[in-house]
């Protein structure tokens, strides 16, 4: 992998604990993201899969899903070949949001107007530059509150 040297988030409290994890399609993609997300503003928690033999997406969705909701975890990524199955997965949990990331500008839409607690991502979609894109403004975006905290609500 190409190396696009190491991450600047400008986070003002503690480290943010970040759950990852993938299918066999997004298992490439999720060691990569682990190597590159090693810096002193994150702890990762690394739900597998551990290799690219095939496994089911929604057991990883569901592992990253429930610590989230256990309060473990600040974030989740998941990420599968295409997003579409782990975005579903993800979504079937009441008090996940789960978006499924296409650029920069709709990760970092899905944290200021939806305020999205998972990212997904897929693999055989995206180009590694775009990935970090997306990485990059879903960890270091704010929910923008206001009209939004009305229309979330209404999700749940
Ligand atoms: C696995 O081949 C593939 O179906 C999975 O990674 C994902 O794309 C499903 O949505």
């Amino acid at each position: 992998m190409v190396n696009y040297g190491k991450l600047q988030f400008q986070f003002k409290d503690s480290k943010m604990r970040i759950g990852i994890g993938a299918d066999h399609g997004g298992y490439e993609v999720k060691e990569f993201l682990k190597d590159y997300l090693r810096t002193p503003e994150f702890e990762l928690v690394d739900f597998g899969t551990g290799s690219t033999e095939p496994v089911d997406y929604p057991d990883y969705a569901n592992k990253v899903c429930e610590s989230f909701l256990k309060g473990n975890l600040d974030r989740g990524i998941l990420i599968c070949g295409s997003g579409l199955g782990m975005s579903m997965a993800a979504n079937r949990h009441h008090g996940v949001r789960a978006a499924l990331c296409h650029d920069g500008l709709s990760a970092r839409l899905a944290r200021r107007h939806t305020n999205a607690n998972i990212l997904v991502l897929g693999a055989r979609l995206l180009g590694p530059e775009t990935i970090l894109d997306c990485i990059r403004n879903f960890l270091d975006t704010d929910f923008e509150g206001g009209r939004h905290e009305r229309r979330v609500c209404k999700l749940d």
